[in-house]
């Protein structure tokens, strides 16, 4: 008998996997260029008057449990914050604060998967969506974002396959991320009232990412699943990581505005869950409150954030669709980009081995497409300054060409 749980092997994340082998090179030395992790606040200084709510929190005696649903007050701001932005009207009972969207998401399979039953995820996914359902014994259905297409996702496909599948397969919840890591993908709403037509018809729970909801460059225009999914039940993951730039907080949260039974019953275990974990980070929960609730800082703080994100995700995917060996989608949002590489002109045959070479022969990590579902791709995160974007795609430029056939 293994001291291992059989679900032990679903453990890990690939957006990390390389960071022991990074952690050795730099302790030799090695100055490594880290272009794995998707953490804005690395980059962009958490704006100083959250860092002030977070402050006061502290010093008002803030740090001890607070209620497991998260406290009234930013349970309010959640919902002041979605009908101000989206016109929802909702109460602050359909809002459950979590350790992040991460928590939320394992709350969410927690809740709702038994052995065999299946979810719908869009390739490429964020990297904790299949193993979040899988330890629960849920297996993941995939459907495609269409790379020919500008990542949007491919409703025809989906379309099919849920026609194909009828009542065989077990399905509990359609996941959408938007925008989306790591395409950068912004749907418009006549794509994204396709897929809330289509979970109608098939009677789908429908589950929104929407953790990058202000992150949205140019023209693209961000549309909020709770804008078009009236009266069925549905559920929108967001926090403060990437919107806030306070990925360290460890905040989110999970709203189901719902009156149905459905949502009432999986919101009802949500509470549950967090009463297990007794609560989320607390002077934290007070900062984000602060945080929503001050919409002029707010304003300010994401403008300029936003605007040199543009830029530079703008800058590298035009390096990158000069380089001969890699060709990437202009991303609509985030601060991903996640270029194709023509593995056909290299001797290197995966995208795996690709990112640990390139790490030890060029001090650059980036992440393996296929840690995404994306075989043959790999993740640059964008957030670095120019320079240094700069720097990192000539480097994987020259380790291209030195392993060109
Ligand atoms: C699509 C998506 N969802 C969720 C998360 C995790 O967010 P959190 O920090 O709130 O757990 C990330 C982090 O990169 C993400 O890209």
């Amino acid at each position: 008998m293994s001291v291992l749980s059989s679900r032990s092997r679903y453990a890990g994340n690939p957006i990390e996997e390389e960071d022991r082998v990074a952690d050795r090179l730099a302790m030799q030395g090695k100055k490594i260029i880290k272009l794995n992790r998707g953490d804005p606040a690395v980059y962009f200084r958490t704006p100083e008057y959250i860092i002030n709510a977070y402050k006061q929190a502290l010093e008002a005696g803030n740090t001890h449990y607070v209620d497991h649903l998260g406290i009234p007050e930013l349970r309010e701001a959640v919902v002041d914050r979605y009908r101000r932005v989206y016109g929802l009207k909702t109460n602050a009972e359909k809002v459950v604060v979590t350790q992040g969207v991460s928590e939320a998401l394992l709350m969410l399979n927690f809740a709702v998967i038994n052995e065999g039953e299946n979810a719908i995820i869009f390739k490429p996914y964020f990297p904790i969506y299949p193993p979040y359902l899988e330890i629960f014994g849920g297996k993941p259905i995939f459907e495609r974002y269409d790379e020919a297409n500008e990542w949007n996702v491919d409703t025809d496909g989906l379309e099919r396959s849920l026609k194909r599948y009828g009542k065989s397969k077990r399905i509990k919840y359609l996941l959408v991320t938007n925008p989306n890591n790591p395409t950068g993908t912004v749907l418009s709403k006549s794509i994204l009232e396709e897929i809330v037509g289509l979970a109608n018809e098939h009677k789908l729970l429908l589950i929104s990412d929407e953790v990058y909801d202000e992150l949205v460059f140019g023209h693209a225009k961000f549309t909020s699943m709770c804008q078009l999914a009236k009266g069925m039940p549905y559920m929108i993951l967001n926090g403060a990581s990437k919107n806030f730039d306070a990925t360290g907080f460890r905040v989110g949260f999970a709203m189901m505005p719902g009156e149905d039974k459905t949502s009432n019953m999986i919101m009802n275990k949500f509470r549950d869950f967090a009463q297990m974990r007794l609560c989320a980070n607390s002077p934290g929960q007070y900062a984000m409150a602060a945080a929503m609730n001050n919409v002029s800082e707010h304003k300010k703080a994401i403008k300029s954030m936003l605007a040199e994100m543009e830029i530079r995700v703008k800058f590298a995917t035009k390096l990158i669709n000069e380089s001969r060996y890699m060709h990437a989608v202009e991303p609509k949002g985030a601060f991903y980009i996640f270029p194709k590489v023509s593995f056909e002109k290299l001797r290197i045959r995966s995208d795996r081995k690709f990112v640990d070479e390139l790490l030890r022969e060029e001090d650059v990590q980036v992440t393996r497409g296929s840690g995404f579902g994306g075989d043959g791709h790999i993740r640059i995160v964008s957030l670095a300054p120019k320079e240094i974007l700069e720097t990192a795609i000539d480097r994987i430029n020259r380790f291209c060409s030195r392993h060109a056939k």
